[in-house]
């Protein structure tokens, strides 16, 4: 139906949304249910919003199978809030939260923490680069914690776990902005699970939080309205006027989801875009190499170098030429990323490969 070629989008976030569901978007544009308006100039409070609302709540309920003691809030202020939202309704002065230091956000998550408690670094990959997610026995944590925080998936070093340590009574909270929606994952194993919704979930605005109900009713009391989870939980999160358009968008990614058959259905697509592309660098005799230790590679982000500096600006020039968009590596890296998100489709990721086989062929 879209008459224009769509990019090859390997952007990192905000990145690659369902063609159908910008299709649907736009077909719904103008006149939303024949309402005469379009879903971002109705009230938050009407009939036509609130069931959008509701239904995408739903969706994800149903998509992760999230038990009935978990509450899914629509925040605003992105995952860098949570960063925050955590430690000030969670860590009590007097206390220990533990972090997992596998990357950047890690990093900015524990700073946000020592702002209201004492931290710990529970494990840390930095000394190897972030090349890989530490290994279970490594990670430190102690039963008087506040919590334990990690990263799922490391946008910037692209690695992920793909197993979760259990934590006991200790709630796990997990920043899962750059893997939700990829995969299956047992939510009862976690306190908390939050994301920015822009590269996964929907456009960028919306910040889902999966979380467990006695959790906030523990939380401390003193903070502001705003970022207490109480607040957002008790009103269904329409404390205030929440990103609607987004919320929206994030529903009709959720059907997507849906139609594509689930969770299950998304991560085996997922393990087949990236395969295509990690056998290229695997059998590139040294000409690429992956920045992840095999064992902690991340589906989602792909990220590699070309050996040679000066092949590698070229590489990244070709590329973009040849019509692939966001191959450039983080700017506090460098190199290449290829980020797979769900929406990025199977024949974009061969055609990568195939680009990048050339590429070694013509330059070696
Ligand atoms: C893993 C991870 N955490 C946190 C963030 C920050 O998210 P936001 O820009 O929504 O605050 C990002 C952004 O790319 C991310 O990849």
């Amino acid at each position: 139906m879209i008459s224009t070629k769509r990019a090859y989008n390997f952007n990192a976030g905000p990145s690659a949304l369902p063609v159908e569901v910008l299709e649907k978007a736009q077909e719904e544009l103008v006149n939303f249910n024949s309402s005469g308006m379009s879903i971002m100039e109705m009230s938050h409070r009407s009939k036509d919003y609130e069931t959008v609302h509701n239904d995408a709540i739903a969706r994800l309920k149903s998509l992760y199978a999230i038990p009935d003691n978990y509450e899914v809030l629509f925040l605003q202020g992105g995952a860098s809030l949570q960063f925050t939202m955590v430690p000030m309704n969670f860590l009590k002065e007097d206390q220990t939260a533990s972090y997992i230091l596998t990357g950047s956000w890690s990093e900015k998550a524990i700073k946000e923490a020592k702002l209201f408690g004492q931290t710990r670094e529970a494990a840390s990959s930095k000394e190897n680069a972030y090349r890989n997610i530490p290994a279970f026995e490594e990670i430190q944590f102690n039963e008087t914690d506040a919590y334990v925080h990690l990263t799922s998936n490391n946008t910037i070093y692209g690695t992920a776990w793909n197993e979760f340590p259990k934590t006991g009574d200790i709630p796990l909270i997990a920043d899962m902005s750059s893997d939700i929606l990829s995969k299956p994952v047992d939510v009862s194993n976690f306190g908390v699970i939050y994301a920015g919704a822009q590269k996964n979930l929907g456009p960028s605005g919306v910040t889902v939080v999966i979380i467990r109900k006695d959790l906030i009713e523990k939380a401390n009391t003193k903070i502001p309205t705003m970022l207490k989870y109480s607040t957002h939980a008790d009103s269904n999160s329409l404390y205030n006027t929440p990103p609607t358009f987004g919320i929206y968008m994030l529903g009709e990614v959720l059907k997507w989801v849906e139609e594509k058959g689930g969770l299950d259905a998304i991560a085996k697509n997922n393990e087949e875009k990236a395969k295509v592309i990690y056998d290229v660098i695997d059998n590139s005799n040294g000409f690429y190499k992956g920045h992840a230790t095999i064992e902690s590679r991340s589906l989602m982000n792909i990220t590699f170098r070309v050996t040679d500096e000066e092949l590698e600006k070229q590489f990244l020039a070709e590329a973009k030429e040849a019509g692939f968009v966001g191959l450039n590596g983080h700017r506090s890296v460098g190199g290449c990323r290829a980020s797979t998100y769900n929406a990025v489709p199977f024949e974009a990721c061969k055609a990568l490969a195939d680009f990048m086989i050339a590429f070694q062929n013509k330059h070696q």
